[in-house]
């Protein structure tokens, strides 16, 4: 724990499940911290729940501000207050079935707010930026693992949103070279802080695999719909790379020293996986034995638009930030049932 440096960060979407666990990494590593969120995917206790983590001293570090990326008037009254040395920007809408109901809603607050945020950033001379990307930009690959100069080829408007916004970043490092980006593309962010005080918190009906195993698991919903058993893979159902939130989080505490450190960063992309691919039956039965329960499923059709297979190649994280994942299936099933079983109906109380 690091008490007392001078670098102050704003998190945009820092309410959140992957925004939380980063903060509270970055308080450990003593940044100050201004998080900004909407709270339409979030609870304000969620923070409040990384202030207890911390401690009294790190958490007078961390303030919290109401407000949404997609109103100027909140940029600029944030940006005024407070000198930024570096955006983490983790502010999005991020439901892939969702975006295709509704495209429009994901490319006015994906698209729309990202932009307000970029033009506030340059106008308060702020040009250090980390941004919340996603293995959706490599589409359907054409083979695995998924390697940073993949040609790139969104498959929704979710990814489509994210694959502009790496574009965005391009442009506008090479207009102005003062701005050093970092684009960090997730596979499948899973598990939780090993105290499980946070966790994924969906509202409604989980779309993901891993928040949906857990209300299984606690009974808030009565089996698993497992999406494909005909998947040309050793057990039949899908493959992905599913990865620690914390290493994610510590994925992001690493970029951004290693922005605040050297001038030579233009924009450019990573991949925060492990390079190792799991299957949902895998995962199933890793949560089963993490959980002690018996998790009913029912073997369903493959859902439209998924991969048989996505797992990343992290050489270059490695090699270039010196980051690479430290936990397995085991522990992030681990740690996720510890969340669940401590807080089934997440930080919402029960209807
Ligand atoms: C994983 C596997 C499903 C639910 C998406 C986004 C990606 C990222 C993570 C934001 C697939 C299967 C799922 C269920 C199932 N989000 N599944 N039953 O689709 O790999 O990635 O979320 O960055 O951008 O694209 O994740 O968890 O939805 O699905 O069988 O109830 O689990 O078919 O094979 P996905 P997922």
């Amino acid at each position: 724990m690091v008490l007392g440096r001078k670098e102050s960060i704003l998190v945009s979407g820092g309410a959140g499940f992957i925004g939380t666990h980063t903060v509270l990494q970055l308080l450990n590593a003593g940044f100050a911290v201004s998080v900004l969120d909407n709270l339409d995917n979030a609870v304000q206790e969620s923070l409040d729940k990384v202030r207890e983590l911390v401690g009294p001293q790190l958490s007078n570090n961390l303030h919290f501000h109401l407000g949404d990326i997609t109103n100027l008037d909140d940029l600029e009254i944030l940006f005024s207050q407070t000198k930024f040395d570096a955006v983490i920007h983790f502010a999005g809408l991020k439901a892939v079935g969702e975006s295709v109901a509704n495209p429009m809603r994901y490319f006015d607050n994906n698209l729309v707010g990202s932009i307000n945020l970029y033009k506030v950033m340059a106008k308060y001379n702020c040009k250090k930026l980390v941004f919340s990307s996603s293995a959706t930009v490599y589409g359907q690959p054409d083979k695995i693992p998924c390697v940073e100069d993949f040609e790139l080829k969104a498959m929704n408007p979710y990814g489509r949103t994210k694959l502009f916004l790496e574009e965005i970043a391009r442009d506008l490092h090479k207009a102005d070279q003062k701005w050093r980006i970092i684009l960090l593309r997730y596979f499948n962010p899973v598990g939780a802080h090993e105290s499980g005080m946070l966790g994924e918190d969906p509202r409604g009906i989980p779309n993901n695999l891993m928040p949906y195993i857990t209300q299984v698991a606690v009974g808030r919903l009565p089996e698993l719909n497992v999406y494909g058993h005909d998947y040309p893979t050793p057990d039949g159902s899908a493959i992905r790379d599913y990865i620690h939130v914390m290493d994610l989080a510590d994925g992001h505490v690493v970029a951004l020293e290693k922005l605040l450190q050297h001038n030579d960063i233009g924009c450019v992309a990573y991949n925060l996986g492990t390079g190792r691919g799991t299957s949902v039956l895998e995962m199933v039965s890793a949560f089963e034995k993490a959980s002690g329960k018996k998790l009913p499923i029912k073997l369903c059709p493959r859902r439209p638009g998924d991969a048989t297979a996505v797992y990343a190649s992290t050489y270059k994280a490695e090699r270039e930030l010196g980051w690479k994942a430290k936990y397995g299936i085991d522990e992030m099933c681990r740690d996720q049932w510890k969340w669940a079983s401590q807080n089934p109906w997440g930080y919402r109380s029960k209807p």
